[in-house]
């Protein structure tokens, strides 16, 4: 039979009652071989099939127990004296980081064969932060603590002591040993080590010793931890001993090898079988290779760590900004190299598209002042939006084509930039605004004939650049009051060329799609669908109307929602013979009346529906220079009033253009 393990029953007084207490009581365990062991175990204590016992395992925050399953009669009566008892075993406490501690273990005997309420830890599996130094435990244990804590008054974390209801011992020790030489000798109880551990009760002299030595040393003759206790308070006629252990948060394993217990007794050497004892698992003697590592390494992960997370927060921002910035450009592009700008220049010069720096929005997109740092030059950035990223080739190219034309009534266009779905126009900063700012609804600065004048004549020699000077013909295609800029000296300056449209010269106009800004659409362009600079003539009349009148090409007169279209009225004063009636309020008295009712004939004239009859950009600046004499209007047949009338007949409300739909249309879906 495998099993160690016996009783041996020494009745010394046969004659004597049951009740006798000289009953001689001796448990042998060379190993816990199973299947016989009359070992009842609980928590997560195994016994492993080789015969070790097991407390616990590399479970944490666990407690395991192990009791000889049946009682043990300690006294004869209940309040009897205790009976001497001796006790001896090896154990092994393996933890997996050799420096650093987890829960110890401990010999207990207790008044059941459990301890339910042990906490884990430093409590060692034995008793809880509630019951602890309770009288009514019945709890007898000596320590093997590999835990310092302090609301349990330990003296280091590697003692070993003798505690009566309470982990509090009432003595302890740091582990170690008397040697022969009265020399001390340190242990470690972590330390992998298998140790013996004795214990004695003296029933008469009540003094409790407990000594402990490295395995297969003998007993030392000098005590480790002694101390005289009457125990007979403390333990109950019928008692329960085991092993507890207790797990922390630390690795650990908790074995005892062997045990001898005896009571009643003479006092007489324990035997163990110390070479027959099972043996332990065999770990890796080196500690745990991530152990070692971190040992080594640490210094300089905690110091290459600080640089780490900088660099990480540093590649962060820069993925962020770059992302921020980040902008398209495709082959296609590096022709117009120079007009292209970085997005993030224009950031920095609109500081961040602020709201403070929105010049005004329109269905273009938004227009944001700002001033460039690197050319020290104030700029307007308009942002549109491109939801189709059709067309945007052709239009980017017409755009900066139309960036290299120079003409001191152009708004200039300094550059343009392209980025996830928006394109960023950059013209120069118009300091007086657009021009309708000064036209309608009682504005706060108001034009003189002169200043109007000037306006008048720097557009119309724009435009005749455009027309004719040009390299190719433009054909701006909403020429408008907004779309007029005013420089510092009120020059006026033809800007936003989002609809404007390039062929050459002598070419045939193309059936396009019909856009602009309802008021200022030529009629026969809506009919024909055919852009041509008379349509620009068309809505440059238009413009010299408005100018001199002050007033909206269309306007709505009363609550039935009528319009009244300005070339109408004008006609209408002119029919009357009081055309100068038709003048805006706000221009005062000191005017050219020659002037101005020749402007006014012109704006007339420009806005003929038949666009033959309307002069071209050469003859109006001559006319406006007075280079030329106005033909007489009676000539012109304006009996057609319905064809001057046809905007507002032919037009129904379906087909209004407002600059926001027409514009955006045109540009995104590259049907110019
Ligand atoms: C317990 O011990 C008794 C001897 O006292 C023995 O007869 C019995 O087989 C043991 N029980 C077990 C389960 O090993
Ligand atoms: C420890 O033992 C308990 C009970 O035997 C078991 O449930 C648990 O899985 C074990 N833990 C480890 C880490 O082996
Ligand atoms: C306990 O022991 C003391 C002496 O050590 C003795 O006087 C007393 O009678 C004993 N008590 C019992 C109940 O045996
Ligand atoms: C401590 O143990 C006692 C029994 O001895 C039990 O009643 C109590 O609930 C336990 N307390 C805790 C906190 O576990
Ligand atoms: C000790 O425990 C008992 C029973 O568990 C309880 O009635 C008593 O109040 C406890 N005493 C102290 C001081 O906690
Ligand atoms: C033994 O342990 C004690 C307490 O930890 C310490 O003060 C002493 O220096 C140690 N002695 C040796 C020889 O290591």
């Amino acid at each position: 039979m495998l099993v160690k393990f016996l009783i041996i029953v020494f009745l010394s007084f046969l004659s004597q009652s049951q009740k006798s207490s000289s009953q001689v009581l001796e448990l042998t365990y060379n190993g816990f071989r199973p299947p016989s062991t009359n070992i009842s175990i609980q928590g997560i204590a195994t016994i492993t099939p080789n015969g070790l016992l097991k407390l616990t395992n590399t479970s944490m925050q666990r407690t395991g127990h192990a009791f000889y399953t049946k009682p043990i009669r300690f006294k004869d009566s209940p309040n009897g004296n205790v009976s001497s008892f001796s006790t001896t075993f090896v154990f092994d406490i393996h933890s997996e980081i050799p420096t650093l501690s987890s829960g110890g273990m401990a010999f207990v005997i207790a008044p059941n064969p459990g301890l339910p309420f042990g906490s884990t830890f430093q409590y060692l599996g034995l008793l809880n932060v509630t019951n602890n130094g309770n009288d009514t435990n019945h709890v007898f244990a000596v320590e093997l603590d590999t835990i310092m804590s302090i609301e349990l008054n330990d003296m280091n974390n590697n003692h070993v002591g003798i505690d009566i209801n309470s982990l509090i011992s009432v003595k302890s020790s740091s582990a170690g040993y008397w040697d022969e030489n009265n020399r001390f000798n340190n242990l470690t109880l972590i330390s992998r080590k298998r140790m013996q551990v004795w214990i004695d009760y003296d029933g008469r002299t009540h003094r409790i010793d407990v000594t402990m030595a490295p395995f297969s040393e003998n007993k030392p003759r000098k005590l480790l931890v002694s101390i005289v206790r009457d125990l007979s308070s403390v333990l109950l006629q019928d008692m329960f001993v085991g092993f507890s252990s207790a797990t922390g948060s630390m690795l650990s394993e908790h074995f005892v090898l062997g045990w001898n217990f005896r009571v009643n007794g003479k006092a007489q050497p324990l035997a163990l079988a110390l070479s027959k004892l099972p043996i332990l698992p065999v770990w890796d003697s080196k500690p745990p290779r991530f152990y070692s590592f971190i040992k080594n390494w640490m210094p300089w992960i905690s110091l290459l760590l600080i640089p780490l997370l900088l660099i990480i927060f540093l590649v962060r921002f820069l993925v962020r900004r770059k992302r921020k910035f980040a902008e398209e450009l495709e082959d296609w592009e590096t022709e117009f190299g120079k007009n292209r700008l970085r997005f993030k220049d224009l950031y920095y010069a609109t500081k961040g598209f602020k709201d403070k720096n929105l010049l005004g929005s329109g269905g273009f997109g938004r227009v944001y002042r700002g001033f460039m740092l690197k050319t020290k030059k104030e700029i307007a950035v308009k942002r549109v939006s491109n939801e189709s990223r059709q067309g945007l080739k052709e239009f980017v190219a017409e755009i900066v084509s139309i960036g290299q034309m120079s003409h001191r009534n152009l708004v200039p266009l300094v550059g343009y930039c392209r980025r996830r779905d928006e394109l960023l126009l950059v013209y120069d900063y118009m300091p007086n605004g657009s021009l309708d700012k000064y036209l309608y609804n009682s504005p706060e600065v108001r034009l003189n004939w002169k200043q109007r004048f000037k306006v008048i004549n720097g557009v119309a020699s724009a435009l005749f650049y455009l027309h004719e000077e040009w390299e190719q013909v433009v054909i701006h295609r909403d020429i408008k009051a907004s779309n007029i800029l005013l420089d510092a000296e009120y020059n006026g300056r033809l800007g936003d060329f989002g609809l404007a449209r390039l062929c050459d010269h002598g070419s045939d106009p193309q059936t396009t799609r019909v856009v602009g800004t309802w008021g200022y659409l030529d009629p026969d362009h809506v009919r024909t669908g055919r852009a041509t600079t008379a349509t620009d003539v068309f809505a440059f009349g238009v413009l010299l109307l408005e100018v001199v009148c002050g007033r909206r090409p269309i306007e709505i007169v009363n609550e039935s929602d009528d319009t009244v279209l300005l070339v109408e009225l004008v006609f209408g004063f002119w029919i009357e013979g009081k055309l100068l009636d038709a003048t805006d309020p706000n221009l005062g008295f000191e005017y050219d009346q020659r002037e101005v009712e020749m402007v006014l004939k012109l704006g007339l004239l420009c806005s003929h529906s038949d666009p033959p009859a309307r002069p071209t950009m050469r003859q109006v600046l001559q006319y406006l220079r007075g280079d030329a004499m106005l033909p007489d209007l009676s000539l012109f047949d304006f009996r057609g009033s319905e064809k001057m009338l046809g905007i507002s007949h032919r037009f129904s409300e379906s087909c209004m253009f407002t600059s926001r739909s027409s514009i955006a249309y045109s540009i995104l879906s590259g049907g110019r």
